[in-house]
């Protein structure tokens, strides 16, 4: 590099390139200061709304002015939600998370909970509430948002992110918006997906550098037009349709976006994540990546594996006594499920749960019905040493492998290892449950356009699902578990006060995940959110297995879960609101669920 005529050569070529990048039509896009101060600016409102209801509460202002004011406060975090979702997640659970404590899972402590959600419960209330508290609520929001102003000084936000951003906020409003996940004591929230669509499609314009010509611009403005003309028409959310608004609107808003992007030329931001960066909407084929789910890179799925992992799932070489294999519990023709209340152990015995189906498990984190494994991998090795399921132990189950011709062979044509490892077994049998998730029923290849192929039971079905009995809240479309959309980091358990059995008289006593944390009140009892997908094949259900029919579990929902029934349940997430369900919604709504059969 001594050569001075080289230097020179080296030099010519950085200015061209960095010429290249100044092209006018392609503005140097690290830092996209306008939407910055966009948010900037949203959230001195925000700011300023919580210090006039501060001054409203103080004066002890009427209720329903108090709640005009708190409609609006909500609107306005509406507008920098997509915002401070993407950039500032840990805010955003205490700005706007559920009204439920949020719990530090190492330290075993619960964090108080706080927040839009909190306030609802409050400006909502029958009764009128605390002053002070109410006050000191406020205050604590206003932290947050000055945490977002800091923060919206400092950050830098490229072209890339704030598309992504802008993308999971149409998958936010496809699963947890629409479901009135936010809102659930006012249930305002059909109100409030036009203030988020519309800032939406301001951001999007801030971001297009051909305003004028980009064709895709042009169509999810009119879409957006048509979506809030029809959330005009109808805003209340026990008779809106939601089939017709999520397939023909916010489905197709999704797809613009995947337009969008090509007609930008917008990079993808590079890390896995559940929800694909290529799908069109939730009901894509293949929009889900299972490989978002697992340990490691050496986990990921391929064909051989699960080729491999079926194989042993139906082996007896698994259970010490060559007796037992998963699929002895695990059958798949019940959606990987075996009917009985309890399955037995080896001696005969009553197992202390119900059998979880095993189609879409792969979509959790995590596994069995007290979460008690982050992953397959880990939930394999506790189901064979498991002295009541496969009275295994990886250890002798591994020699006994090893000494298989057929599977040495095998084994080493996918790990290229000379000896077979435990690691290895688990990732096998992890790799065929991955892949036991279709998305192939009636109700997916309606999402994907063909009209036919619900009925007109089930299409009602799915709108009292969504609102009336507002199951969606925890059974997140479109995967129907607690898996949090849209960025699928986190799965959520909850308490219903399941009782023992379908009478409803005495609280079933497994404190499910409250074993492990016996200090956190607020998880006693508590239970995984578990799929609905292939739920009509899965009877009888609950952690327990209590309930044999959907329709007992219909009447236990209707009746407003445990507390409902009158148990003693303090900590019931559930809602003991009745919801007063006439039979034939309920029976559109078990009709709709088997439309979440696979084929
Ligand atoms: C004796 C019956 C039995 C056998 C054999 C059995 N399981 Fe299970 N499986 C269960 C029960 C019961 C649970 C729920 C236990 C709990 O939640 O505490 C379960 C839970 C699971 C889960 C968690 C699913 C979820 O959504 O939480 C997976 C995955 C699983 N089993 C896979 C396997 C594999 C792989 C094998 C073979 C190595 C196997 N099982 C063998 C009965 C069995
Ligand atoms: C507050 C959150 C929440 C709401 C709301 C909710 N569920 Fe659930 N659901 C759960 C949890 C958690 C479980 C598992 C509970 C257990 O086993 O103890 C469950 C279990 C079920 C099961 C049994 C699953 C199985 O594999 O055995 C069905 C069926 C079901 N829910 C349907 C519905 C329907 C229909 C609605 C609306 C009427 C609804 N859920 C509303 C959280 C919820």
């Amino acid at each position: 590099m001594k050569n001075p005529f080289y230097v020179f050569l080296i030099l010519l070529f950085s200015i061209f390139t960095v010429l290249q990048c100044n092209k006018p039509n392609q503005p140097i896009v690290d830092d996209l200061a306008e939407i910055k101060n966009t948010v900037y600016q949203n959230n001195e409102v925000f700011l300023a709304q919580i210090d006039e209801l501060i001054d409203l509460v103080s004066k002890d202002s009427d209720t329903g002015v108090l709640q005009k004011k708190f409609d609006d406060l909500r609107k306005t975090y509406k507008k920098m939600e997509w915002a401070v979702e993407y950039f500032l997640p840990h805010s955003a659970r205490f700005i706007n998370g559920p009204a439920l404590p949020e719990i530090e899972m190492s330290e075993h402590i619960e964090i108080e909970p706080e927040g839009l959600q909190v306030l609802e419960e409050i400006f909502y209330a029958e009764e009128p509430q605390d002053k002070a508290e109410t006050i000191r609520l406020l205050k604590k929001l206003t932290n947050k948002g000055l945490t977002i102003k800091t923060n919206f000084q400092v950050i830098t936000v490229t072209k890339d992110q704030a598309f992504d951003a802008l993308r999971q906020q149409v998958f936010r409003i496809s699963s947890l918006g629409i479901a009135g996940f936010d809102t659930p004591i006012s249930g305002k929230f059909l109100e409030e997906i036009p203030v988020t669509l519309q800032s939406l499609e301001s951001v999007l314009h801030q971001i297009s550098t051909e305003k004028s010509k980009n064709a895709s611009l042009k169509k999810i403005k009119t879409e957006i037009e048509a979506s809030n003309k029809i959330l005009s028409q109808n805003k209340d959310k026990n008779t809106f349709d939601y089939l017709d608004f999520i397939s023909n609107h916010l489905n197709k808003l999704s797809a613009l976006l995947l337009d969008f992007r090509k007609e930008e030329n917008i990079p993808f931001v590079e890390v896995t994540t559940a929800l694909s960066k290529n799908a069109a909407s939730f009901y894509s084929k293949e929009a889900f990546d299972v490989n978002a789910f697992v340990p490691g890179k050496e986990y990921e799925i391929s064909s051989e594996k699960i080729k491999l992992g079926k194989q042993l799932f139906n082996d007896k070489i698994l259970s010490n006594n060559n007796t037992r294999s998963c699929a002895s519990c695990h059958n798949a023709e019940k959606a990987f499920t075996d009917g009985l209340e309890k399955s037995l152990s080896l001696e005969n015995a009553k197992l202390q749960r119900n059998t979880p189906s095993l189609n879409y498990s792969a979509f959790q984190h995590g596994q069995f019905w007290d979460m008690r494994k982050d992953d397959l991998e880990g939930q394999s090795s506790d189901v064979i040493t498991n002295k009541e399921e496969m009275h295994g132990d990886l250890k002798t189950i591994i020699l006994k492998i090893n000494q298989n011709k057929n599977y040495q062979i095998a084994f080493a044509k996918i790990f290229k290892t000379d000896t077979i490892e435990e690691w290895q077994l688990q990732n096998l049998l992890a790799s065929y449950i991955r892949s036991l998730a279709t998305f192939n029923s009636d109700f997916d290849n309606y999402m994907r356009g063909n009209k036919n192929a619900l009925t007109a039971q089930q299409k009602k079905g799915f709108n009292l699902f969504m609102g009336k009995a507002q199951c969606a809240i925890c059974h997140f479309v479109p995967l129907f578990n607690g898996t949090v959309p849209p960025n699928y980091k986190k799965t959520e358990q909850e308490v219903l006060g399941v009782a023992e059995n379908a009478s409803n008289r005495k609280l079933d006593s497994d404190l499910g995940r409250g074993k492990f944390h016996e200090t956190v009140a607020f998880l006693q009892n508590s239970f995984k959110t578990p799929t609905l997908r292939n739920i009509s094949k899965t009877a009888p259900y609950m952690h327990n297995g209590g309930y044999k029919k959907l329709q007992e579990v219909m009447e236990f929902y209707n009746q407003g879960g445990g507390k409902g029934f009158g148990l003693k349940v303090e900590n019931q997430t559930l809602s003991d609101a009745k919801l007063n369900l006439s039979q034939s919604e309920i029976d559109d709504i078990i009709e709709f669920l088997n439309a979440l059969n696979d084929k």
